[in-house]
């Protein structure tokens, strides 16, 4: 009878010339440009076929995925791309994706897959023991830091809302729920106010301090005000490193307003949070241990391939009570064993891949010291990257950062603001036009800035040098047009 399956023979040839190219990638990644600038229409032309009735050779399929997605890829995993938070990844995890591939298990009830429910257990344990959250904890690996604050919102509303009945009643008739963040929290924290129906109007944005943590009192103030006309403020969302600038707010304070106020705490992680497990910086993560929920996102600062995310709460409980839903088919009343975690039970995934190996693998391969000092080398090298800054005169920094992310302008000779902020917009195209590193911008205060993530353990002081050459480069290019 026909299958899928190839001879043995077939199979390996086929692992080989996989590996082969893995090692060839490798071999080169630290030539590997930022960004390769093919036009839109071309790069759809390469994928432009009809649905194939027909197979074709392993050979022939690896040769166009080299020509056509490997060389053209994005640098992501090669030292000179500084947009967005993106780190690169780590070889162990590649191993442990193909590995998890193998076995298949669909990591959704205990039965279907024993081993990798545990492991996701122990995963959530010690990302609780890194971030000092505590030993009492249950938690969610999913896809993206995303993914994990809109988790985080979700078990809050239902958890705190379950007094209403909020699973069957719905929002419905219910006074408007208030969440609170800083103007600097990630937009997924929008998207989720969005998603769960609670609406953006009821979203407040507090302004943040010159250093762009939360203001405290605006905050208290807003939250008074909110229930005095009646609202119901119900969430208050930390940040542990934003996306701007890795800006930590107060969580200590932020933990004292919301236990005054009676208010769900969610910490959003998803940048900075893995960072308090350095010694250089636990300080500035004081009160993290007292949030009720906490996002982060293991494809950051664990250095894992895409994707892998995490919420963590104080206790598995918490997500069942946001979750669970009886099911004939998913009955688990004639299972044997009574403390086996059923992980659909807690969430609203159903099927889900085992997320979590690749970060177990790579902390008992790598072991924590040593992925915690790449952790210290990324903010070191931003460090250095700012003092070079400073130490030009055709660059300005505009906001340092207690992790790795810098945001800066290059000025020339310019003095004139509206002139500067004009080029820096302009040296956005330039740059991923030129493709040599991949740098994108933001807006602080109102101000456009470019803004450069140090976040793969693959970077030195060379390649950090090198970001500032290219941009001198291209910039000086673009003045004398
Ligand atoms: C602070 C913060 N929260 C959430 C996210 C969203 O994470 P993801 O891209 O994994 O969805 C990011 C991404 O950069 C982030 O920096």
């Amino acid at each position: 009878m026909k299958s899928l399956d190839l001879s043995p023979q077939a199979l390996k040839k086929l692992l080989d010339d996989s590996t082969a190219i893995v090692l060839n990638h490798f071999a080169n990644i630290h030539e590997q440009k930022g960004f390769h600038d093919f036009p839109q229409q071309e790069v759809e032309s390469w994928f432009q076929e009809a649905l194939p009735q027909d197979g074709m050779r392993a050979e022939a399929l690896f040769d166009l995925f080299v020509e056509k997605v490997l060389k053209t890829a994005t640098g992501n995993v090669g030292p000179h791309m500084y947009a967005y938070v993106m780190a690169g990844g780590n070889q162990i995890g590649i191993v442990a994706d193909k590995l998890a591939a193998t076995i298949n298990q669909n990591v959704t009830k205990w039965h279907l897959g024993p081993a990798m429910t545990e492991i996701d257990k122990r995963v959530i344990q010690w990302a609780a023991e890194m971030v000092g959250f505590g030993e009492d904890v249950g938690g969610y690996i999913g896809s993206s830091g995303s993914t994990a604050n809109l988790d985080g919102l979700t078990v809050a509303r239902n958890v705190y809302f379950e007094k209403h009945d909020i699973r069957n009643k719905g929002l419905f008739g219910s006074k408007p729920f208030i969440v609170y963040c800083s103007e600097e929290t990630h937009s997924s924290v929008d998207k989720s106010v969005q998603l769960l129906g609670i609406g953006l109007d009821h979203l407040r944005k507090i302004p943040t301090n010159a250093d762009f943590t939360i203001d405290l009192d605006a905050l208290e103030k807003q939250i008074i005000a909110d229930r005095e006309n009646g609202l119901q403020p119900f969430c208050l969302v930390g940040n542990a490193g934003t996306v701007n600038t890795g800006a930590i707010d107060d969580l200590n304070s932020l933990a004292d307003i919301a236990k005054k106020h009676q208010l769900w705490f969610h910490v959003d992680g998803a940048y900075g949070g893995l960072v308090s497990a350095l010694d250089s910086k636990q300080a500035l993560y004081r009160g993290l241990d007292r949030a009720d929920s906490v996002a982060l996102d293991f494809h950051k600062w664990l250095y894992q391939p895409f994707e892998v995310g995490c919420l963590l709460v104080k206790s598995w409980d918490d997500l069942r009570t946001s979750y669970f839903k009886k099911a004939a088919y998913l009955d688990t009343s004639l299972e044997q064993g009574n403390n086996r975690l059923d992980l659909n039970e807690h969430h609203f995934m159903l099927s889900r891949n085992a997320k979590a190996l690749k970060v177990w693998m790579s902390i008992k391969y790598y072991g924590i010291r040593l992925i915690k000092e790449m952790i210290q080398k990324d903010i070191d090298l931003t460090d250095y990257l700012n003092e070079r800054i400073n130490a030009s005169s055709d660059f300005r920094l505009i906001a340092d950062s207690p992790l790795a992310v810098s945001c800066f302008q290059y000025v020339g000779g310019l003095s004139n603001s509206e002139d500067i902020i004009a080029l820096n917009r302009q040296l956005i195209p330039a740059l991923e036009k030129d493709g040599r590193v991949f740098i994108t911008g933001t807006t602080l205060k109102g101000e456009f800035v470019l803004r450069a993530c140090l976040i793969n353990h693959r970077k030195t002081e060379e390649t950090t040098d090198y970001l500032l050459d290219v941009i001198r480069d291209v910039a000086e290019r673009q003045m004398s047009k």
